[in-house]
This record gives C-alpha cells, structure tokens and sequence, in this order.
C-alpha cells in the first residue's frame, strides 16, 4: 500500500515534474507540499487551488498548504550582496498607508535593543520619515567616518538612519520620483557605517514600489512583516503586500495585527471595535504566523510624537511586554526561516 506522501505524490504526477515537488510533509492530517516554480503566483491563477484540490480529496487529509520555492538559478545574475556585519534584514511593510508600519517597526527594533540585540532601524520612508521622528532623531544631521560612510544616530541604543538626516534643516522632504526614491533607498543602506548588527529594521513607505525593489535588489531580506489592521476588508491589502513580497522574492516572516481593539485610559478595560480575529483569518489565508496583535492605546502616539518609542519610555507597560512577545516570535520564525531555505527562498501562499 502507498504511504500517503507518494499518494500525494501519484495525485500531482500530471501537473508537476518529480524534482518540482522536493518536499512534502505530514503532520496529523496537516500536509505541506513544497512546489518548485519560477512563474509569479500571481501569473498562474488556480494553480495553488488545483494543488490543494487533488492533496485534499485523499483519504485522512484534513489540511492542505502549500509553499511555492524560487528554483535554485546556476546562472543567476549577480544578485543582491550583504551588508557587512549585518547578521539579518527584516522589512516592514503593508497594503496600505497609515495602518502602523513604522509604530510596529521602531517598537519591535526597541524591544530587541532592551533585549541586548544589537540593531538598526532605516527609515526608508523618503516622504514622511516617521521613524525617525519617533525615535526622537529628526534633527540630528549626518555625519560621515573616515571612510565617509554616514554615522547613524543612536536612539536609547538603537542605530538610527532616516532621510530625514540627509535633508537641509527646515527643508520638509520632496515630491521624488520613483528612481531617485530607490537611489536613496540604496545610498541609505550600503554607504551607512552600521557596524556589527544581528538585525536591522527597514520601515519602509506606503504601499507597494520602488522602495520594496532597490531594497530586494540591493541586500538579501531575511524576511517581511506584513502590518494590517483588523477590517475584513484589510485582507485585500494583506493579500497585496504579501504578493508584492513575493514578486521580490522575500520570504514573508509574519502577520502582525496593529489597532485591533480599543484599551480604555481610565479603566483598562478593552473593547473590539471590529470583528475578532480578523487578523487570525488574514494569516491563516496567506498560510503565514501571526505574530502579534496589538490594540489601540492612547499612550502609544503621544510617546511616538516626543520622540520616544512606548517600549523605551514605559518599559514596564502592556505595550512593551506585547511588543517584546512579538520581537521574541519574529526572531524565531526568522531562526526558522534561515534554517529551512538554506540557500533557496521559500515563498508560501496558500490560495
Ligand atoms: N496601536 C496603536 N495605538 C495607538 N496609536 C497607534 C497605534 N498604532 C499606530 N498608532 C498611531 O497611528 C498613526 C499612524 O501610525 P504609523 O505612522 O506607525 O503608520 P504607518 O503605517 O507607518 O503610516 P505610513 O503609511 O504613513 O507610513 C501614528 O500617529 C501612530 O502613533
Ligand atoms: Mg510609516
């Protein structure tokens, strides 16, 4: 008799080639099929559901995943190279604007601060450096080492690079176009003395663009935090992010869920403005963790606006216990990631 993974096998065997399905897992019921592709999810609409179709009509298959691979190129091109004694980036990105990429970010790079991690934090918002006003580094002014690499500013222990710092005093950032906001992404990145970091943050601006690409195609991305808020009609974004991702081939690490309840000053007490677990469906849609959920607390922006991160001005908050749970599971499903791509790109999407 078959076991069930060459049952799995037997089903896909006309729509897929053997070395086109290197893995297949099994737990429970619970089956994960590795497919090796190099067409854009986004090109092969169905594909996902005709793989989960055949999978999931055999007997004892309760759930079905799958996680589509990048193949291994021999003649790749020159592809994106590291940044010297940086260990990890990680991008923070969302379908839409305003949702809390940036709060997520410089919270979630404060708590690994207070955890003795040693971080970095680009501001790559070129039109609005809210990162850099929220770490209270707005005005500070660049300046260069002997090897003229721009010194970032250093936040409670945070290494801090905005383009704030490269804009003239008083001069409020520009209306660029796109090549220049990733020329700048770029200069941002490779000519900044970061020194030794295990992780460095990347906030990156609204939407989908230019910033996400010369970011890709300039260092090699540990992974994407997609932030979204709660709305059911937020999964559309979630589903926008996540694809933009993935058409840069980095590996989304997670789903964070920002502003999904409302926490009462007075009382504490919280309500729930919108559906539960919203956030919960979002990432069981995209097959993705998710890795924390926050709500809204009036303590959070007025400690954004002086200039001071919530984790590093109320450490002993609910905020910050929140955030630094978050930062503990992004770590490890960062561990995790590295471990399990060892040298090819895992994209996962489950339709
Ligand atoms: N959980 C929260 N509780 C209270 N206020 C919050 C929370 N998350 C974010 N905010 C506030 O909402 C506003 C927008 O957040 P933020 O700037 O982080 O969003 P963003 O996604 O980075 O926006 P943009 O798309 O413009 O970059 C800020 O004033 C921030 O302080
Ligand atoms: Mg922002």
């Amino acid at each position: 008799m078959k076991t069930r993974i060459e049952q799995v096998r037997s089903t896909l065997a006309d729509i897929l080639k053997p070395e086109q399905v290197p893995e297949i897992k099994e737990s429970e019921g619970r089956i994960t099929v590795s497919v090796v592709t190099d067409v854009p999810m986004g090109q092969k609409p169905g594909f996902a559901e005709e793989v989960k179709r055949r999978v999931g009509t055999l007997d004892g298959v309760k759930e079905v995943f799958v996680a589509f691979q990048a193949p291994a190129q021999a003649d790749a091109p020159q592809g994106p190279a590291p940044l010297e004694g940086v260990k990890r980036i990680l991008a923070v990105g969302s379908g839409k604007g305003g949702v809390g990429k940036s709060t997520v970010a410089v919270n979630l790079a404060a708590a690994l601060v207070r955890k003795g991690l040693k971080i970095g934090l680009l501001d790559a918002d070129i039109h609005g450096p809210s990162a850099a006003i929220m770490t209270g580094t707005r005005n500070h002014r660049a300046a260069a080492d002997e090897q003229r690499r721009v010194i970032p500013a250093n936040a409670h222990g945070l290494k801090v690079i905005s383009i704030a710092f490269l804009t003239p005093p008083g001069q409020q950032a520009v209306v660029w176009r796109g090549p220049l906001v990733g020329r700048m992404v770029t200069q941002l990145l490779t000519n900044v003395a970061w020194g030794e970091l295990d992780l460095l943050v990347v906030d990156l601006p609204p939407g989908t663009g230019d910033a996400v690409l010369s970011l890709a195609q300039t260092v090699p991305l540990s992974g994407a935090l997609v932030v979204t808020t709660p709305q059911d009609v937020a999964l559309l974004d979630v589903e926008k992010a996540v694809e933009m991702f993935q058409s840069v081939r980095v590996p989304v690490t997670g789903v964070i869920e920002n502003m999904a309840g409302f926490v009462c000053p007075e009382c504490g007490h919280e309500t729930h403005i919108f559906l539960q677990g919203a956030g919960e469906k979002a990432a069981k849609k995209f097959n993705l963790p998710l890795l924390g959920s926050f709500p809204i607390d009036t303590s959070i922006t007025p400690s954004g606006d002086e200039g001071t991160p919530i984790v590093f001005s109320q450490p002993d908050g609910a905020p910050a216990k929140a955030f630094a749970a978050c930062a503990d599971k992004m770590m490890a499903r960062l561990d995790e990631l590295a471990s399990a791509s060892a040298g090819t790109v895992n994209l996962t999407w489950d339709a």
